[in-house]
């Protein structure tokens, strides 16, 4: 809960205490009256960032725990701001919690209430540290704890798809270039493709994982602290491999949220692509497959309707997802160094994208897990369109020695043939085959169905049944 009163009625310009908002500014020293309403509305952040209690409060602890170690505060000081933040812990946790407008931002809310919880020794856990640092340390935390999360779910929807593959390893269906009929594929190979660009999402969370893992406490505001601090203490006590190696550098870098933007986005343009695929695959000329009710709506006036909502969503939340690593961007852009507020406005959008992509592949693999493929449908179609035009072309140069161009040549003019006769090229007849190219035996036809053609492919990364089964074998043992 955020309390934006004020007493007069006036918008946050006093706290919950109806003090003067002055009394409670971290910064009030110099200045003569509180800020303007919109100012206060403009410039706070905590209606967003309180989402950084755990992180603002484990860079606090660590930071406390390094003071006294350093000497810097007594060993009775850090006693009472760990206990002390750790109440404060417990209170966010139960929705005890006064988070205030007037307070600007987690930093502040916190830290003014660990000053109530424990008086004088909260004012000297300051010492040596900045906003700055702090809330860059803070975000670094949460995007670190993020990219975990979104890993979790890749790895999860890689073994969904993986799964489904060895079920459809032999499952044929249409192989498409320019959206036309092109090859017989299988099913479980078209579902193996997503987890190869679903395994590069991982690979680019995970190395923007590694570029993040560096502590930027201490810095201060910008150009570190003249006291005697170890930020390779308070760096070890966070997780990170190591403290950033500039302190201009920590406090105005944003590198880490923007290599996370663009991995998620990236992730959400494959997500888009499979959700456009889904929907073409499940719509009625294609039926190719069916959603189940848990990831489908009905419509209001037309009873037959069966929409793939869920999959259109999970396509249109690219928007947000790309919205948000422009946006970011676009804030970053020509920002000249080290912090400024303009800064401020990095988080909502991480935060959206975040949950955007999270419900996305939570849809994703739902409908994936549920999805029924129509089988019948799926070998009618991939039949259809002279399919196996290219298995027969193959055929003339294994068989004939035909040279591939004119191998080429003379399936065109077979399929043309074909064409005007109203039928399949494995519904020709031999004679008429004989008819444009004479050397053609019986056993041309052997290759001509769309199982054989699919079982032909057994180059390395090909759609043949044995292949995929194998390659979905080895994602599983390596998701296990
Ligand atoms: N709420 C601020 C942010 O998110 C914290 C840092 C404030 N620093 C400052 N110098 N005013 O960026």
């Amino acid at each position: 809960m955020i309390d934006r009163r004020g007493s007069k009625g006036r918008l946050g310009l006093t706290d919950k205490d109806n003090s003067p908002v002055k009394t409670q500014l971290q910064w009030g020293g110099r200045f003569g009256t509180g800020p303007a309403e919109v100012m206060q509305a403009i410039n706070a952040s905590i209606s967003f960032d309180a989402k950084l209690w755990r992180q603002d409060i484990a860079g606090s602890q660590a930071h406390a725990a390094m003071l006294a170690k350093q000497g810097i505060i007594t060993p009775a000081d850090q006693a009472a701001i760990r206990e002390g933040l750790e109440a404060i812990a417990a209170e966010i946790e139960a929705g005890t919690f006064h988070f205030s407008e007037s307070l600007e931002d987690i930093h502040t809310n916190i830290e003014v209430r660990l000053t109530e919880r424990i008086g004088e020794a909260a004012r000297r856990l300051h010492t040596a540290r900045s906003r700055n640092d702090q809330v860059a340390t803070d975000f670094r935390l949460w995007v670190r704890n993020a990219i975990d999360g979104v890993l979790v779910q890749i790895h999860g929807l890689m073994k969904t798809l993986s799964e489904r593959a060895v079920e459809h390893a032999a499952t044929v269906m249409p192989g498409f270039t320019h959206l036309q009929t092109a090859q017989p594929v299988t099913f479980g190979h078209h579902l193996l493709a997503y987890v190869e660009m679903l395994a590069r999402d991982a690979g680019r969370l995970k190395d923007a994982r590694a570029r993040l893992n560096e502590c930027p406490l201490g810095s201060a505001a910008l150009a570190g602290t003249s006291f005697p601090i170890d930020r390779f203490a308070t760096a070890e006590a966070l997780g990170f491999a190591r403290p950033t190696a500039n302190s201009l550098d920590s406090v105005s870098d944003r590198d880490f949220a923007l290599e996370f933007l663009s991995a998620l986005s990236i992730c959400a343009m494959h997500l888009s692509r499979f959700s456009e695929e889904i929907i073409i695959w499940c719509s009625s000329p294609y039926k190719l497959i069916e959603l189940s009710d848990a990831f489908t709506t009905g419509s209001s006036i037309m009873p037959q309707k069966r929409n793939p909502d869920a999959a259109e969503l999970a396509k249109a939340k690219t928007g947000r997802i790309f919205g948000a690593l422009i946006g970011l961007l676009t804030v970053m852009k020509g920002l000249p160094m080290a912090y400024a507020k303009d800064m401020q406005e990095d988080k909502e959008p991480v935060f959206d994208a975040v949950a955007a992509i999270s419900l996305c592949l939570t849809a994703m693999d739902g409908m994936v897990r549920d999805m029924k493929a129509n089988k019948d449908r799926m070998e009618a179609l991939a039949g259809s369109g002279f399919s196996t035009a290219t298995d027969l072309a193959d055929w003339l140069v294994r068989v004939l020695k035909m040279p591939f161009r004119d191998a080429h040549h003379t399936t065109g003019q077979l399929v043309r043939l074909a064409e005007g006769k109203n039928c399949d090229l494995s519904e020709l007849i031999l004679s008429d085959m004989q008819s444009i190219e004479p050397r053609i035996t019986a056993e041309i036809f052997e290759v001509l169905t769309v199982q054989a053609s699919v079982a032909s492919r057994t180059s390395y990364g090909g759609t043949a049944p044995i292949n995929v089964a194998k390659q979905a074998a080895v994602w599983l043992e390596s998701l296990a």
